[in-house]
């Protein structure tokens, strides 16, 4: 779908995220004929720079981050004279009438705050204060959004003094992930999975986002935040959401995140016992690469892995528990949801040794692709005898060109933002109803002074957690790319 000509300003320009992310994602559109000829992206940051050196900075980033695009000197030259920068100061007036200036009128206007929370209010209120901000512009504001449900209210509170809520864009970037949005089409495009999609023929829902990553060069943020905070609150939240929400009835902004919001309301508090958090340990002997190493915090107890059980008290999924698991520094990088079902209800072929539940999994990273396993008889004359084969796909495969080029999250999201759909980013209820579920966890940590497990890299996380679903019969699946 092509999107309206725009003047995109990204405030933080010249920061981490808009030199590895939302610049060489705006180049990689350009590229695929996405951007109308006269659309600008102008930088706005606190450094001194003209128009010449902010498309130096670019270049370079889209040389480091942009990948085999990067190598389309022609192109990247077009891409560069549509950028422009002005330099602003947040907390003064300094630039702001340049700013005003340089918009046009009668184009879409985004404003990405690709900066420190702390300066979300001040930015709003100058947009306003200098005529910036129209009835219809947008802005865009990135995770983390808040550290808990007063610091989100606050913010909320703070965008809502300038900006309605259909003009704010709260970005979870894994929404954006092909085959996230996948997901919904998956459930409702096709009748086949619908009727099985509940309590009575669901066992449990797993859903994994393993990182071989650690924290190393960002332990200043990640310390004060934790796995807890920094995945499960927005991004396996958005996850599960996506699997237990009720078909909304159009595929409309509103519609859908009436549904998630639901399921959220739904989730019952988490029980200490139904929590285990890990931190990884060093590598060889010392503590050379831990945790604690990379955070610079010798005594930390934050976690960098946690596992959980979530019950969701609804008619659909009363029973049936969704197990979550996420950490750093795991054997794969791996993101996976599995839909494991129920047993037949009686089985014909009497004791079978080789039985194994049916199992619906979807891949989100990296092949990404579904399998759904169903056992078969075995071949050859030695009778009656069942084996487990996987249906599988992965989209590269399944679509060809189409299955590979994907593209990435922000580019998808970006355009969104200009094309004015809300649907894949989180309505400010949303975060808060997030926050609220889990806030109470945090706090119980906090006053039980819970320490994390130790776990060793490359491997699956802490033993605890095969406790977790041992205990309830159940294992989890194996974490491999
Ligand atoms: C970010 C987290 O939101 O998501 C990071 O802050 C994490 O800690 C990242 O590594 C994972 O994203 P992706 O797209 O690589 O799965």
């Amino acid at each position: 779908i092509p999107v309206d000509s725009f003047d995109l300003v990204v405030f933080g320009g010249t920061g981490d995220l808009a030199r590895r992310k939302i610049l060489p994602g705006l180049f990689r559109r350009f590229l695929a004929g996405q951007m109308p000829e006269d659309a600008r992206i102008i930088g706005a940051a606190r450094a001194e720079m003209d128009d010449a050196g902010f498309r130096a900075l670019v270049a370079e980033a889209i040389g480091e981050f942009g990948g085999p695009a990067s190598r389309k000197a022609d192109e990247l030259a077009r891409f560069l004279d549509r950028l422009h920068y002005v330099a602003i100061d947040a907390k003064g007036d300094g630039g702001w009438p340049a700013l005003a200036q340089a918009m046009r009128p009668d184009v879409v206007r985004a404003f990405y705050f690709s900066v420190a929370p702390a300066l979300f209010g001040d930015l709003a209120e100058r947009l306003h204060r200098h005529g910036i901000a129209t009835p219809e512009s947008r802005i865009v504001v990135e995770k983390p959004f808040g550290r808990d449900l007063a610091s989100a209210c606050a913010l909320n509170a703070t965008l809502a003094e300038h900006f309605t809520e259909h003009q704010i864009y709260r970005i979870d970037h894994y929404l954006g992930k092909e085959t996230v949005q996948n997901l919904m089409a998956v459930r409702f495009a096709n009748i086949l999975f619908e009727p099985l999609w509940n309590a009575r023929h669901v066992d449990h829902v797993q859903i994994t986002v393993a990182e071989t990553v650690g924290v190393d060069g960002r332990g200043s943020y990640y310390d004060k935040s934790g796995a807890m905070r920094d995945m499960v609150q927005n991004h396996l939240m958005q996850l599960l959401c996506l699997i237990a929400m009720e078909p909304p009835y159009r595929f409309d902004p509103d519609a859908v995140r009436d549904e998630k919001l639901k399921v959220i309301h739904a989730l019952e508090p988490v029980r200490p016992e139904d929590i285990v958090r890990g931190q990884y340990r060093g590598a060889g002997k010392g503590t050379k690469g831990s945790y604690t190493d990379d955070a610079e915090n010798r005594d930390s107890r934050t976690e960098s892995y946690v596992a959980l059980k979530v019950n969701i008290a609804n008619w659909r999924w009363k029973g049936t528990p969704f197990y979550l698991r996420t950490g750093k520094k795991l054997r794969a990088r791996a993101s996976e949801i599995a839909i494991v079902f129920k047993e037949v209800p009686h089985s014909i072929f009497g004791e079978e040794e080789g039985w194994r539940e049916n199992v619906l999994s979807i891949r989100l990273q990296p092949n990404e692709g579904m399998t759904l396993s169903v056992m078969i008889k075995e071949p050859g004359p030695g009778g009656m005898r069942l084996t487990e084969v996987p249906l599988d796909m992965s989209f590269a495969d399944a679509l060809g060109e189409d299955g590979t080029d994907i593209p990435d999250a922000y580019e998808r999201l970006i355009m969104d933002v200009i094309r004015g759909n809300q649907t894949l980013f989180m309505r400010g209820d949303e975060v808060e109803a997030a926050w609220a579920w889990t806030d109470p966890i945090i706090a119980g940590w906090e006053t039980r002074g819970d320490k994390p497990r130790g776990y060793d890299p490359g491997s699956s996380g802490p033993e605890d957690a095969l406790m977790l679903l041992h205990r309830d019969g159940r294992r989890w699946r194996e974490i491999r790319e």
